[in-house]
C-alpha cells in the first residue's frame, strides 16, 4: 500500500509517498521550511504544497513533535503554543480534504526502525531516541509500541534533558563532541537507571556521528546508530496511518 508520509520537525516539514509492505520510499523527498511560527494554519498550508507537489490523494501519515492522544496535540515543546491540546488530525484532515492520522514524531521513527531497520527483531526493552531540535524517545517491549513517552523532559542536574543533551544544545552553545558526549552520556546513564534497556538506538541528525561521541558512553546496554538516515520519520508516520489501531 502506498501512503503520503509527512514528517513536521523543529526547522523542516519533509514528506515522501512510502511503500509501507517494504518500508522504502517511492518518491524524493520534498522538504520545505518549517514555518515561524508554526501555527496550525501556517503547517496546514505547507501540507497543501506537499500534497500539490505529489498530487496526492490518499490517506496521509505524519510524525509531529508532541504526544498525540486521540488526534489531539497534546503537548508544544517545540512548536508554536496553538497547538496545546489542539483537536490536530480532524483540523488537518479538513484543511487537506485527505485522511490525515497523527503520530509522535519519533514513535513514528521508531516504528520505522524496529520494522526494517536496527531494531528488527530485537526482543526486551529498547529505547530509541532521536537526537535533534529536541530529544525524542521511544520505548518497545518485545517489539511492541510504548506511545508518547517524553523522555527528552526528565531533569538532569535540574534542567530538562534535551536542553542540554539535544543536536540543538550542542549547535547553540558549540560544544565540543566530548563536552557533549559527555552531556548525553549522563542523560543516557539517567534513563538506564529507570528503565533498564537491552538496546538504545540512537536516532535523528546525532546518529551519522556515533563514531564522534561513542567513546563517551558509558551505560551497559548495546548502543547502536539508527539505519534509516532521515527518512525513518516519513516511512513509520506512513504505517501508523496504515496500521492506525495499533499505532
Ligand atoms: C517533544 C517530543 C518530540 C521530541 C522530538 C520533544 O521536545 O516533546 O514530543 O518527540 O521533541 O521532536
Amino acid at each position: 500500500m502506498q501512503i503520503l508520509g509527512i514528517d513536521v520537525g523543529g526547522s523542516g516539514i519533509k514528506g515522501a509517498v512510502v511503500d509501507t509492505q517494504t518500508g522504502e520510499l517511492v518518491t524524493e523527498r520534498h522538504r520545505i521550511p518549517t514555518p515561524k511560527p508554526s501555527k496550525p494554519q501556517a503547517v496546514a498550508g505547507v501540507f497543501g504544497k506537499i500534497i500539490d507537489h505529489f498530487e496526492w490523494q490518499g490517506p496521509i501519515g505524519v510524525g509531529f513533535p508532541a504526544p498525540i492522544l486521540n488526534g489531539y496535540t497534546k503537548m508544544a515543546a517545540n512548536v508554536d503554543d496553538e497547538w496545546l491540546d489542539f483537536r490536530a488530525e480532524e483540523y488537518l484532515s479538513g484543511q487537506t480534504g485527505c485522511a490525515v492520522t497523527m503520530i509522535n514524531d519519533a514513535d513514528a521513527a521508531g516504528l520505522a526502525e524496529m520494522r526494517f531497520g536496527a531494531g528488527q527483531d530485537q526482543p526486551g526493552i529498547v529505547v530509541v531516541i532521536t537526537i535533534g531540535t529536541g530529544l525524542g524517545t521511544v520505548l518497545f517491549s518485545n517489539g511492541v509500541l510504548v506511545p508518547n513517552t517524553e523522555f527528552g523532559h526528565i531533569e538532569v542536574r535540574g534542567k530538562d534533558a534535551e536542553v542540554r543533551a539535544s543536536d540543538a544544545a550542542r549547535k547553540r552553545r558549540a560544544m565540543s563532541w566530548k563536552k557533549w558526549g559527555k552531556h548525553f552520556d549522563e542523560y543516557l546513564n539517567t534513563l538506564e537507571k529507570l528503565l533498564w534497556p537491552d538496546m538504545f538506538i540512537l536516532g535523528g541528525g546525532g546518529s551519522k556521528k556515533l563514531h564522534k561521541f561513542k567513546k563517551y558512553l558509558t551505560v551497559q546496554a548495546k548502543v547502536v546508530p539508527a539505519e534509516f538516515l532521515n527518512e525513518a520519520g516519513i516511512v513509520g508516520a506512513a504505517l501508523a496511518a496504515k496500521e492506525k489501531p495499533l499505532a
